[in-house]
């Protein structure tokens, strides 16, 4: 049987690759793989990560974080036809595909971003994500994400920093406002012990 690539293994090459490159766009090209691989493995078929909160649409499943909140590795499961707000994430992110469908719009930011609390957003794409698929996002790029299957999706996602440490904004293009963004992460510390 081949040997899996675990979640320690992953978290001990992201250590690497962070120690060795400070740029979002070779530090994605260096983790989009390695995501990928670990993706496949047998840990994150538990069924507890396949729960959803049904207040904010989505569950949100932290498998690791360094204790000053770099590097965090999060299975999010999502409910059908939920998804999030436009947001910005502040920190690098790769995310993965595993089942389902995630319909990701992308955004320009029109405004120079000097107005407090003001964002004037454009789409400017979209495309829609499922198993074995990779999206990557740097600091200042713009998405929503939104289960348009009928069943729940679920996805791998590694950023360079837990995303409710990083500052960064959700957007309410009708209202053109930009406001904090903070998620709720599910309580399953019983999952990872
Ligand atoms: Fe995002």
């Amino acid at each position: 049987m081949a040997i899996s690539y675990t979640l320690d293994r992953y978290v001990s090459d992201l250590r690497t690759i962070t120690a060795e490159e400070t740029d979002p766009v070779k530090i994605t090209d260096l983790v989009a793989p390695l995501a990928k691989k670990f993706a496949q493995s047998p840990e994150l078929r538990r069924p507890e990560y396949r729960e959803c909160d049904y207040e904010q649409g989505f569950g949100v499943h932290l498998l690791h974080e360094e204790p000053n909140h770099d590097l965090a590795v999060f299975l999010i499961s999502w409910l059908p036809n939920r998804g999030t707000t436009p947001h910005n994430h502040k920190t690098w992110a790769v995310v993965v595909g595993i089942e389902g469908q995630e319909q990701e719009i992308n955004y320009d930011r029109l405004d120079d971003g000097t107005k407090r609390g003001y964002a004037d957003l454009k789409p400017s794409g979209e495309q829609v994500m499922t198993a074995g698929d990779i999206a990557r996002c740097y600091p200042e790029h713009i998405h929503s994400v939104w289960n348009v299957g009928k069943d729940i999706s679920m996805s791998l996602h590694t950023y360079g920093r837990h995303i409710n440490y990083t500052g960064r904004s959700e957007f309410d293009l009708q209202h053109r406002l930009e406001k904090p963004y903070v998620i709720k992460v599910a309580d399953d510390e019983h999952a990872r012990a």
